[in-house]
């Protein structure tokens, strides 16, 4: 199935006017791969036969901070179509900035304490960005339900809070997160690193694997180990800058205290040459 392209908004209303219920968004910046698969396969069973799957492509300069890679930003529609094409994708949305952004965005999203930590903190503005292009493609597209990544896990939880706080009225899914057969995340960034930086990337996954490993021992052990991991990796060469390691509650992100019983998750971040990397990994806490 070849989906319909929208390029502007009212090619886009158009569109939306002849998707049947169900219609499922799955918001992305595009360069696809099997991360961004996986949302489409699980936005496509959601919609079932008769609903609508509506990919919005768009690399959002609202996001990106002064010398942060927008410009470098991989694009390429052609590639994006032939994916949706084979998911099973009805419509794709691909505005162009003035299309998304006709006037100066005066009115941003304040994602709140949530938005200050972690990702927040490294990137300052990034949530504001993400939030406001995300409501703002809720607003253009009135979905029933939206699909996100639990690979942006802090994403994912400022976009369940704001669509509740907002009454928004549209359900939305988590995808866990997907894995290259190597155990690096996948992401669109990948495609940056060199052999050897992605060798050095290895070392994210394996320090929140061995957090994991460490969780019958409690939550400082689980910090402690997955730090050695990273502290190892910081001296290798090419080096493993890290810039964060947490364990926080899913809901809140805030850090989780000494005897926290539960589900928690431990979130790193680092860059391994230029490019700078994310991943989490679920621990359970407290329960023998
Ligand atoms: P992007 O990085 O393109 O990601 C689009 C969606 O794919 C997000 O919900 C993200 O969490 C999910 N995703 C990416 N890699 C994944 C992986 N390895 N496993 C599971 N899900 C993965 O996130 C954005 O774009 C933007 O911030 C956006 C929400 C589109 C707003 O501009």
């Amino acid at each position: 199935m070849i989906p319909i392209l929208a390029r502007t908004r009212r090619g886009l209303d158009a569109a939306r006017h002849g998707m049947t219920p169900p219609v499922v968004l799955v918001p992305t910046m595009g360069a696809l791969h099997d991360g961004h698969r996986a949302l489409l396969r699980r936005a496509r069973e959601i919609a079932g036969t008769d609903g609508s799957v509506l990919v919005s492509v768009f690399v959002n300069p609202l996001q990106f901070g002064p010398g942060e890679d927008f410009g470098r930003y991989p694009r390429d529609l052609t590639e994006d179509l032939a994916i949706c094409g084979a998911e099973g994708v009805t419509v794709v949305f691909a505005p162009d900035r003035a299309g998304m952004y006709p006037r100066e965005q005066l009115v941003t999203v304040d994602p709140g304490p949530m938005g200050q930590v972690l990702e927040g903190a490294s990137r300052p503005g990034f949530f504001t960005g993400v939030l406001t292009v995300v409501l703002k493609l809720f607003q253009l597209t009135l979905p029933d339900v939206a699909v996100f990544g639990q690979k942006d896990a802090q994403q994912l939880a400022l976009v369940r809070r704001m669509t509740a706080d907002f009454d928004l009225g549209i359900a939305i899914d988590g995808v866990p997160l997907v894995r290259d057969p190597d155990g690096l995340a996948t992401s669109s960034r990948n495609r940056y690193l060199s052999a050897s930086e992605r060798a050095t990337a290895l070392a994210l996954p394996a320090a929140l694997r061995a957090g994991q490993e460490a969780a019958g021992d409690g939550s400082e052990a689980v910090l402690a180990a997955a730090g050695q991991v990273l502290d190892r990796a910081s001296r290798g060469d090419p080096p493993l800058l890290p810039d964060y390691l947490a364990l926080v509650d899913p809901e809140t992100f805030a850090g989780v205290k000494p005897g926290y019983a539960g589900t928690a998750l431990l979130l790193a971040a680092a860059r391994a040459g230029k490019t700078r990397l994310i991943d989490n990994m679920p621990v359970t806490l407290g329960r023998e």
